[in-house]
């Protein structure tokens, strides 16, 4: 149950006490108390995680809970062990993001509520495209993780043709469950970004990315939810944590056509580097930073403005969870893959 010396002393006394009172009250009264216990361990809006773990235990029941019900030595162990900051992500299965429920737990990048600002310029963008007259514009998320981005955008404008790519195969497994899931047509892809999907050169409409953007001394300083429990390939990029941006950048300069944006997120404190590194590269336009919900520097858009190299091609094969093994590809990185396969196979 309880699991001794973790909590802090003060939590671990009252939750024991708690635990070991009849249990005679109403949910609501273990509300309180696990809220408390939240408050008491320093976790952000208590009550909210209270709520969120009751409800994963005891579902939309909100009967008395009998003496022995071992769903509520289940709800307190959840409790003590969000108390020692496990992400209560990873405690209820899933991360609400904008309209999914995303599926994600040890192995995948929690999703960030500041991620939906980075959406919500890729789904105006693509929606001024298809009023423009383009009924199926070519989005490519690239560090996709859970699949955040791509399936959000899948979901919210379904006439796009969605494709995600991720090195990590353990992340990519869940964006595959995410995308089985909800029933949504994103192309998967197994791989690093350097040198991704070559046939779709020149051709892309639209190039979103929340990539890992820690700089590695300032790992330390990470929430413990994020710095412990989220996968190390997720988080941290070179000493200025701009590694993966850059080749991000070299990546959308050679996908997008000429006009296509290019949408990254990056850290609060790379508003003017995350934005320098696309001017100094060259080939881009209307290289603007903007902030997220809460006011802060969040994510850069760019234009490309020249023709890149390369004849565009386009894959016609859409929908499903297929991920191409991009590394057993490299002897034909001109044409499109024959065939697919699904994660953890
Ligand atoms: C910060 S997480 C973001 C995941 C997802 N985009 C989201 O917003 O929830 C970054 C993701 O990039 C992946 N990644 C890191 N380096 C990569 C690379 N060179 N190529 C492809 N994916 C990479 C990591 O495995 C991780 O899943």
């Amino acid at each position: 149950m309880i699991e001794p010396g973790h909590a802090p002393l003060a939590v671990a006394e009252r939750l024991d006490s708690h635990v070991d009172s009849h249990v005679d009250s109403l949910l609501a009264g273990h509300l309180e108390t696990a809220a408390e216990l939240l408050r008491v361990a320093g976790i952000e809006d208590p009550e909210r995680a209270a709520r969120a773990l009751a409800g994963h235990v005891f579902g939309d029941e909100r009967v008395e809970p009998r003496p022995g019900d071992d769903r509520l030595e289940t709800f307190f162990t959840l409790v003590e062990r969000r108390c020692r900051r496990v992400p209560l992500e990873h405690l209820t299965g899933r991360a609400r993001f904008r309209d999914l429920d995303l599926l994600v737990g040890p192995g995948v990048f929690v999703p960030q509520p500041e991620t939906s600002c980075v959406v919500q310029r890729a789904v105006d963008l693509l929606n001024e495209l298809i009023a423009g007259g383009q009924p199926h514009p070519l989005c490519v998320d690239l560090c996709t993780g859970s699949g955040t981005i791509a399936l959000s955008v899948a979901n919210e404008v379904p006439q796009a043709r969605v494709h995600a790519v991720e090195l990590d195969p353990g992340a990519l497994a869940w964006a595959a469950r995410n995308a089985a899931h909800h029933q949504l047509a994103v192309t998967l892809h197994e791989g690093d970004i350097a040198g991704v999907l070559p046939w779709f050169d020149g051709s892309c409409d639209l190039v979103t990315s929340n990539p890992p953007y820690v700089a590695t001394a300032e790992l330390a300083g990470v929430r413990p939810e994020v710095r412990d429990h989220d996968p190390a390939v997720a988080l941290t990029a070179g000493p200025d944590g701009l590694d993966i941006i850059r080749s991000v950048e070299q990546a959308a300069r050679r996908l997008l056509r000429p006009g296509g944006l290019v949408v990254v997120e990056h850290s609060d404190r790379q508003a003017s580097s995350a934005p320098e590194l696309f001017r100094r590269a060259g080939g881009w336009c209307d290289i603007t930073d903007h902030k997220d919900h809460d006011g802060l520097d969040r994510f850069v858009t760019a234009a490309r403005c020249d023709a890149p190299e390369g004849a565009p091609t386009d894959d016609p094969r859409m929908g499903g969870a297929l991920i191409y093994r991009l590394a057993a590809l490299a002897e034909r990185r001109t044409s499109p893959p024959e065939s697919g396969s699904t994660p953890g196979a």
